[in-house]
C-alpha cells in the first residue's frame, strides 16, 4: 500500500466478505478495519469522520441472490448509498466515487456497446438497485455539490474473488473435476476485466476523474460463457465433458459490452492485463490458496451450493411459479391480517404513508442494537492509533469538557475517547 495514503476499510463482511482475504495489510500502519453495515449512519458517520474521500464499493452483488431475495440489495445497495451520501455531504468530503456496474445498461443488442449515456435498462433486482443508486447519486453532485463521480465496471475476475461468481466457481470446479454449471445455452456474453486493472481505473477516476461524470471501466475482451468455460477447461487441463447445462437464470441479460472511449481520452487508462495472462494467473492462484478456498467453500456456502445448483429445478420452481412467497425478512415482517378480507373482483387498493406508519419491527431494531454494540467495540479498540494520530496533528488543541459516563454506546464511546485524551 502506498505511503502516501491511509484506508480505513468498512465491511459488513456478510456472505463474500472475508477478513481472511486481507491479511497481508492486517497490520500495515495505514490500514483500519471496521466492521459494520453502511446502513446504520452512527457508524458511517463515526468513521468517515476525519478522511478526505470515499470509496463506495459496499453492494450486495450477486445476480442470483438478488432474484432469491431482493430485499437486502434495495436496502444495502439503493438505502446504503443514500446513508453513505446523506453523511459524505454533512462531512464536506473531497472526493466520492461511486462504483457501479455495466448491468445497469441492461442487456445489449448483438455486437453493440454501452457508452455513458445510454439509458439505464436494468433487469434483475441487483441491477435495479445499482441503477436506483446511480440515480440517487446524481442530485447529490448537481443539487447539493458533493464532488462525486460514478464509474461502471464489466465483470471483474482474479484472486480471492468468491466463487458464487461465474469464473472462480467454474475454475474451482474444473480444479476438483466437478460439473461446470453452464446457464441456458451459454451463448450470453459478458466483458471480462482483471481486477488490478479495474483498480488502476478507480484510482485515475479518483485522480484525474471530472466531478459529476459517468466513466465506464471495460476489460479488452467479450466473451460468450461456454467459449469462457471450454478456455478454463482447456488452461487447467480438464476434459471438456465436464460442462453441465442447467435450468437459466431467470431474466437472463445475453449480453454486456462497454465502450470505454471516454475513460481512455480523457484519464489515458487502459486495461493491461491480457485474458490469457489474467486467467493463467488466476487459475494459479486457485491452485495455490486452497486452505482459503476450503475455507470459504464450508459453511454458509454449503448451503448456498445445495439450493442454487444440487436442487437448482425446485428453488428456481419456487420463485418463477404463481403463487411464489417471498422470502426476505421484509417479507417476514409485515403481520399477517387477522381475518382474511374478501374483497369485490375490482378493488384497487391505496397504500398511504403517514405519522402512524407501523414502527419497525423489535426484532429489526434488537439486530441494529446488537450491530451497534459490536461496531463501539471495534472502534473502541482504534482509540489509541486515533489519539496518536490527533497528536501529531501540529493544528490540534485539546479542550477539557465535563463528561458523560453514562448513556447511549456512541456517548459512552465519546466519553472514553475524551478520557484517554486527557491523559
Ligand atoms: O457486469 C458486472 C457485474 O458482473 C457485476 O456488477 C456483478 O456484481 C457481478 O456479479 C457480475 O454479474 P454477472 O451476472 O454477469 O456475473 P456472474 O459471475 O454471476 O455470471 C457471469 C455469466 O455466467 C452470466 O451470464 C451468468 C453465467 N453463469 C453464472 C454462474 C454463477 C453461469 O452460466 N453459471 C454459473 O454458475
Amino acid at each position: 500500500m502506498s505511503q502516501d495514503y491511509s484506508v480505513v476499510n468498512f465491511d459488513k463482511l456478510t456472505c463474500a466478505g472475508n477478513l481472511a482475504s486481507l491479511d497481508s495489510v492486517a497490520s500495515n500502519p495505514h490500514y483500519t478495519f471496521i466492521k459494520s453495515d453502511i446502513c446504520d449512519p452512527v457508524a458511517v458517520e463515526m468513521t468517515m469522520a476525519g478522511c478526505q474521500t470515499v470509496v463506495h464499493f459496499a453492494a450486495e452483488s450477486h445476480v442470483d441472490r438478488s432474484i432469491y431475495d431482493p430485499a437486502p440489495m434495495i436496502e444495502t445497495n439503493a438505502t446504503g448509498t443514500f446513508v453513505l451520501l446523506q453523511i459524505a455531504r454533512k462531512l464536506n468530503i473531497e472526493k466520492f466515487a461511486h462504483l457501479s456496474t455495466d448491468e445497469v445498461y441492461g442487456d445489449m443488442e448483438p455486437g453493440t456497446f454501452a457508452g455513458e449515456y445510454s439509458l439505464p435498462q436494468p433487469s434483475s433486482p441487483y441491477s435495479a438497485s445499482k441503477a436506483s443508486s446511480d440515480l440517487i447519486v446524481r442530485p447529490y453532485v448537481r443539487t447539493f455539490g458533493l464532488p462525486a463521480i460514478i464509474t461502471r465496471a464489466s465483470n471483474n475476475y482474479g484472486p480471492f474473488q468468491f466463487p458464487e461468481k461465474f469464473l472462480p466457481l467454474t475454475i474451482a470446479s474444473a480444479l476438483d473435476d466437478k460439473p461446470l454449471p453452464i446457464y441456458g445455452d451459454g451463448k450470453q456474453e459478458r466483458n471480462w476485466l482483471h481486477v488490478q486493472d479495474h483498480c488502476r481505473g478507480i484510482f485515475a477516476v479518483l485522480e484525474r476523474g471530472r466531478i459529476g461524470e459517468v466513466y465506464n471501466i471495460g476489460g479488452a475482451d467479450v466473451v460468450e460463457n461456454l467459449t469462457m468455460a471450454r478456455r478454463l477447461l482447456r488452461a487447467t487441463g480438464k476434459p471438456q465433458s465436464l460442462i453441465s447445462h442447467v435450468a437459466d437464470r431467470p431474466g437472463h441479460d445475453r449480453r454486456y459490452a462497454l465502450n470505454c472511449e471516454k475513460i481512455q481520452r480523457e484519464l489515458g487508462w487502459k486495461p493491461t492485463i491480457s485474458l490469457d495472462d489474467g486467467l493463467r494467473q488466476t487459475i494459479e492462484w486457485h491452485r495455490s490458496y486452497t486452505k482459503w478456498l476450503t475455507e470459504v467453500r464450508g459453511g454458509h456456502y454449503r448451503t448456498y451450493y445445495q439450493k442454487y445448483y444440487e436442487n437448482r429445478g425446485s428453488s428456481l420452481h419456487a420463485i418463477t411459479e404463481s403463487g411464489r412467497k417471498p422470502t426476505s425478512y421484509l417479507a417476514q415482517a409485515i403481520p399477517q391480517p387477522r381475518k382474511a378480507t374478501t374483497y369485490s373482483p375490482r378493488t384497487i387498493v391505496l397504500f398511504l404513508c403517514g405519522k402512524n406508519a407501523p414502527r419497525k419491527p423489535q426484532a429489526a431494531r434488537t439486530i441494529r442494537h446488537r450491530q451497534r454494540r459490536l461496531l463501539h467495540r471495534s472502534l473502541g479498540d482504534q482509540i489509541p492509533a486515533a489519539i496518536t494520530r490527533l497528536r501529531r496533528n501540529p493544528r490540534f488543541v485539546f479542550q477539557q469538557r465535563r463528561s458523560h459516563e453514562s448513556g447511549s454506546p456512541a456517548c459512552q464511546l465519546g466519553a472514553r475517547f475524551h478520557a484517554e485524551l486527557a491523559q
